[in-house]
């Protein structure tokens, strides 16, 4: 699976930040990823929710091949059609007003928070800077947007953290009403993902969603939410929050946006669209052409009709294969977001007893999680769902 030179040679130049699972990934194709030794996996965990065309989509390695040969990069002191195409597509199909664009979930997060912090500073002067997240949320690696995740096991070694966050409960309206009474004129936003993805794959209830909504056009506070993970289709509309009818004043995106390469969106509606200016925010690859290109074919694939349809369908399909399956105790999540609650054994155990079977899952917390491709064909999942209920049926 991995062999031991490759291990040694890992040891001796990486810094030891992840706890890998035993095998090296070299090619793929569609939801399967294969092996340096030529073993095939059911991939049910897409990068982390990042493949979200599957390995080796044909229209998105053209068009990002065809873009590096063309230019691969240019700073973002100069025009970019590609990117410029780009941006409008995903402010349309965002119905947001404009866009920042980094590389990663943690930047958008960076942006969203630094505009809301602006945009407050600018309307009622200092002093109004506090964002209220909730507790198990998260939001990133960076020292900012690590203190703007609501789990204390993240809160440490780094300090000084980044002021200004506090945490309430999630699903709890009267944490936050109480939060917000306690802190009157010194908060400008509350930010917070519409299903926790790395807290367990929590759903917030669309009546909790619509009562914040509520709350932060009452105060003027702005309302961030974090797409990073349920954006993109992940959960069979463009956006999670579409579920609660709902729309947020600033969204970040990451992972699936890409379908592959890194990026990062920071989107705001119309009223916000100058808050920030020349020269307060910037990446220098953010918005790189070939990313562009490829973030493209992924909007152009989840515009076509019935895709996200299709997302909802086998979302359908696994969560009831997976709550029939032994020792799965709950299926929370929407679309191809689901998280499996176990009564018997350990989410990393059952893992790496798939991973030896052919199959690649992920865990969060104490469950297993799926954030196949989106484009995952129905044999593949028939495939993956057997290899890891035979590993179930064995517990
Ligand atoms: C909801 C959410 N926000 C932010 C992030 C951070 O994204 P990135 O690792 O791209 O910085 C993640 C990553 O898992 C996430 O799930």
């Amino acid at each position: 699976m991995v062999s031991p030179e490759l291990k040694k040679q890992h040891d001796g130049a990486l810094m030891p930040t992840y706890g890998r699972f035993p095998v090296a990934l070299e090619s793929g194709r569609g939801a399967v990823a294969v092996d340096t030794q030529g073993k095939e996996y059911v991939d049910f965990g897409s990068g982390i929710g990042v493949n979200s065309l599957g390995y080796a989509d044909p229209e998105w390695v053209a068009a990002v091949q065809e873009q590096a040969a063309k230019l691969q990069h240019i700073s973002n002191l100069y025009y970019s059609p590609v990117q410029v195409a780009f941006a409008h597509a995903l402010c349309r199909t965002a119905k947001m007003g404009r866009v920042f664009l980094g590389n990663s979930g943690a930047e958008a997060n960076e942006c969203a928070i630094k505009l809301a912090r602006k945009y407050s500073f600018d309307k009622y002067g200092e002093g109004r800077s506090k964002i209220i997240g909730l507790r198990n949320s998260f939001h990133g690696r960076t020292v900012t947007t690590l203190a703007a995740t609501g789990q204390d096991s993240f809160h440490q070694y780094f300090y000084p953290f980044t002021e200004g966050f506090l945490f309430v409960e999630a699903g709890n309206v009267t944490g936050l009403i109480d939060a917000l009474v306690e802190n009157e004129g010194a908060v400008c936003a509350v930010m917070l993902e519409c299903i926790q993805g790395e807290g367990g794959v929590i759903p917030m209830e669309k009546a909790y969603l619509q009562e914040v909504r509520k709350l932060c056009d009452e105060r003027d506070l702005l309302l961030l939410i974090d797409e990073v993970q349920t954006g993109a289709g992940r959960t069979g509309r463009f956006f999670a929050y579409e579920h609660a009818g709902i729309v947020p004043d600033v969204v970040t995106m990451a992972k699936g946006l890409g379908g592959g390469l890194p990026i990062g969106a920071c989107l705001c509606t119309e009223r916000l669209a100058d808050v920030m200016g020349p020269g307060m925010h910037g990446s220098t690859f953010g918005g790189n052409p070939v990313v562009c290109a490829g973030a493209q074919i992924v909007l152009d694939r989840l515009a076509q009709p019935g895709f996200l349809d299709a997302v909802t369908e086998k979302g359908e399909y696994l969560r009831t294969r997976l709550a029939a399956m032994p020792h799965v105790a709950q299926v929370r999540g929407m679309g191809l977001m689901r998280g499996a609650v176990l009564d018997k054994g350990t989410a990393r155990e059952v893992a790496e007893r798939c991973l030896e079977g052919g199959l690649l899952v992920l865990t969060a917390k104490t469950l297993l999680r799926f954030l196949p491709p989106l484009t995952i064909t129905q044999e593949e999942l028939d495939r993956g769902l057997e290899i890891l209920e035979s590993v179930l049926k064995t517990l």
